[in-house]
C-alpha cells in the first residue's frame, strides 16, 4: 500500500443516479484498469445499507461480462458504505474517521478525496457545509468536488447556489457536470473548427445561414415526470447542454487548450447572447397517440398521475437565439429539444447560405450542410451537390461521409461519464462548467422562463412519435432556415 491513496465518495448512493451512473461508470473504469490502485469508492446515504445491498441495486447496470466477474469482486472489494444524516455532523465525522484510517493504512500518506454530490437540493447546502467542516484535506492533498444539475432553477437561485459554493470550495475544486461535454462528438467540435483550415474561413455570418442545435427523445418522461414537471425541457436540456454545444460552436478560438482560455471564450459568447424573447420560443406538450407503437405512446405528458391536470410545463422547446458580435449577428441559432417526439438524436446543423451567381436550372442547388451527428452513430457529414453520375449534366444531392461506425469499427467511444470521471481524476476542467458559464447561461433563459410560467402560456400539443408541433418549423422558416425534404442521410452501416 504505497501508492498514492484515494477515496470516491458518492453522497446519495442509494438514489436513482448512483445506481444507474455512478456506480456502473467506476466499474467500467476500475474494469479497464484505468483508476488509480489504491482508491476506496465509499457510498453514503442515510438508509441502512451494506455493500452487498448496494451492489444489488448497481449491478444490473454493470453489464458486467462473461469472464469479468472475478474483477467484479475485486471492484466490490474496493467499495464500503457509511451511514450518515445530511443535517448532522456525525455521519461526516464517520466519513472523516474512515479517510483517516485510510490514510494510515496507505502508509501515512495524504489521502486526495473526490466527492460526487448525487442529492437531491434540498439538501445540497448542507452537505457541502458539512463536507467542509469534516472532510477536507489538509493542504498536502486535493478535494474535489463533483455537483450534478439542478444548478438552481433560475438565475437568482442559481447564482445563491454559486455563492453559497464559492464560499466553501475554490473555482478549481468544483466541477459542474454537464455530461454532454464527455460526449465524443461534442469535444471533437473544437478540433473540427479549429483544426480544419478549410473550415475556419466560412465559419461566420459570411457564409452561415443558420444553426441548428437540435435534441430529439423518441420517449416520454417515464418514471421522471414528478421532477420533470418542476422543470420542463428547457431547463432539462436547452439551459445546459444545448447551450453548451452553442457556446463551442460559436466561440473564438481560444488562447490554448487551457480549461481558463477555452472558458473565457464560451463566456464571451454567452455574454453576447441576447436574451430570448418570448416571440422567438414555441412550446409543446405531448398528448397521447393511439396511432405510435411506442409503449409509451397511449400516456401523454399529464395522463401520468405525477402530472398535475393543468400543468403548462413544455415537453418541447423551440428557441432563437441570436449572438450579437462581428461574427454572428444576423445568424440564428435555433435550439430545438423535445421528448416524445419521432426519433432520436441530437446534432448540430450549419445550414450554408446559398452559392451567388447560380448557373443551374432555379431550384436545383441545395444549400450545404456541415452536420455534426453527437447521437446516436456518431458520424459528421457534409451535405453537398454533386453531379449527378453518369450521362449528362444534372445536380444531385449527396454526403462526405465520416461515420464512426464505419471509420473506426473497432474503437470503443467511452461513455460521457467515464471520459468527465477520469478528468476530475487529473484535474482537468475544461469539460465542466464555471461558475459565470452558468450565470451567463441562466441570464439568457430566465426571463422567457419566467414569462411562460407567470402567464401560463399553453403548450402547443403535438402527438406522441410526431415531430412536434408545426409552429417550430414554422418559426425556423421565418428565420430563414431551409428545409427541403430532397434529401435524407443514412448512416453507411443501415444502408
Ligand atoms: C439529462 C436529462 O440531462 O439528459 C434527461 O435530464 C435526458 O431528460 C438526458 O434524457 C439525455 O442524455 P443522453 O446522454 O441519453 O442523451
Amino acid at each position: 500500500k504505497f501508492e498514492t491513496p484515494y477515496v470516491f465518495v458518492v453522497f446519495g448512493a442509494s438514489g436513482d443516479l448512483a445506481k444507474k451512473k455512478i456506480y456502473p461508470t467506476l466499474w467500467w473504469l476500475f474494469r479497464d484498469n484505468l483508476l488509480p490502485a489504491n482508491i476506496k469508492f465509499v457510498g453514503y446515504a442515510r438508509s441502512d445499507l451494506t455493500v452487498p445491498k448496494l451492489r444489488d441495486s448497481f449491478e444490473k447496470y454493470c453489464k458486467v461480462r462473461d469472464g469479468e466477474n472475478e474483477k467484479f469482486v475485486k471492484f466490490l472489494e474496493h467499495c464500503s458504505y457509511v451511514q450518515g444524516k445530511y443535517d448532522t455532523s456525525d455521519g461526516f465525522q464517520k466519513l472523516k474517521q474512515y479517510i483517516d484510517a485510510f490514510q494510515t493504512e496507505s502508509n501515512n500518506q495524504p489521502v486526495n478525496r473526490l466527492y460526487y454530490l448525487a442529492l437531491p437540493p434540498a439538501v445540497f447546502n448542507v452537505v457541502s457545509t458539512e463536507l467542509k467542516q469534516n472532510c477536507m484535506d489538509n493542504g498536502d492533498s486535493w478535494t474535489r468536488v463533483i455537483i450534478e444539475k439542478p444548478f438552481g432553477h433560475d438565475l437568482k437561485s442559481s447564482c445563491e447556489l454559486s455563492n453559497h459554493l464559492a464560499k466553501l470550495f475554490k473555482e478549481d475544486q468544483i466541477y459542474r457536470i454537464d455530461h454532454y461535454l464527455g460526449k465524443e462528438m461534442v469535444q471533437n467540435l473544437m478540433v473540427m473548427r479549429f483544426g480544419n483550415r478549410i473550415l475556419a474561413p466560412s465559419w461566420n455570418r459570411d457564409h452561415i445561414a443558420s444553426v441548428m442545435i437540435s435534441f430529439k427523445e423518441d420517449f416520454g418522461t417515464g418514471g421522471r415526470a414528478g421532477y420533470f414537471d418542476t422543470a420542463g425541457i428547457i431547463r432539462d436540456v436547452m439551459q445546459n447542454h444545448l447551450m453548451q454545444i452553442l457556446t463551442l460552436v460559436a466561440m473564438e478560438k481560444p488562447a490554448s487548450l487551457n480549461a481558463e482560455d477555452i472558458r473565457d471564450e464560451k463566456v464571451k459568447v454567452l455574454k453576447a447572447t441576447k436574451i430570448v424573447e418570448l416571440k422567438d420560443v414555441v412550446v409543446g406538450q405531448y398528448i397521447s397517440n393511439a396511432e405510435c407503437s411506442h409503449p409509451e405512446a397511449s400516456q401523454g405528458y399529464k395522463d401520468d398521475p405525477a402530472v398535475p391536470a393543468d400543468s403548462v410545463t413544455p415537453t418541447y422547446a423551440l428557441a432563437v437565439l441570436h449572438i450579437n458580435n462581428e461574427r454572428w449577428e444576423g445568424v440564428p441559432f435555433f435550439l430545438r429539444c423535445g421528448k416524445a417526439l419521432n426519433e432520436k438524436k441530437a446534432e448540430v446543423r450549419i445550414q450554408f447560405k446559398e452559392v451567388s451567381g447560380d448557373i443551374y436550372p432555379s431550384g436545383e442547388l441545395k444549400r450545404s450542410e456541415l452536420v455534426m451527428r453527437v447521437q446516436p452513430n456518431e458520424a459528421v457529414y457534409m451535405k453537398l451537390m454533386t453531379k449527378k453520375p453518369g450521362m449528362g449534366f444534372g445536380v444531385e444531392e449527396t454526403e462526405l461521409d465520416l461515420t464512426y461506425n464505419n471509420r473506426y469499427k473497432e474503437v470503443r467511444l467511452p461513455d460521457a461519464y467515464e471520459r468527465l470521471f477520469l478528468e476530475v481524476f487529473m484535474g482537468s476542467q475544461i469539460n465542466f462548467v464555471r461558475t459565470d458559464e452558468l450565470e451567463y447561461a441562466w441570464r439568457i433563459l430566465t426571463p422567457v422562463l419566467e414569462e411562460l410560467e407567470n402567464k401560463k402560456v399553453k403548450p402547443v400539443e403535438y402527438k406522441f412519435g410526431s415531430r412536434g408541433p408545426v409552429e417550430g418549423d414554422e418559426l425556423m422558416k421565418k428565420y430563414g432556415f431551409v428545409f427541403t425534404g430532397t434529401y435524407k442521410w443514412v448512416a453507411p452501416n443501415k444502408l
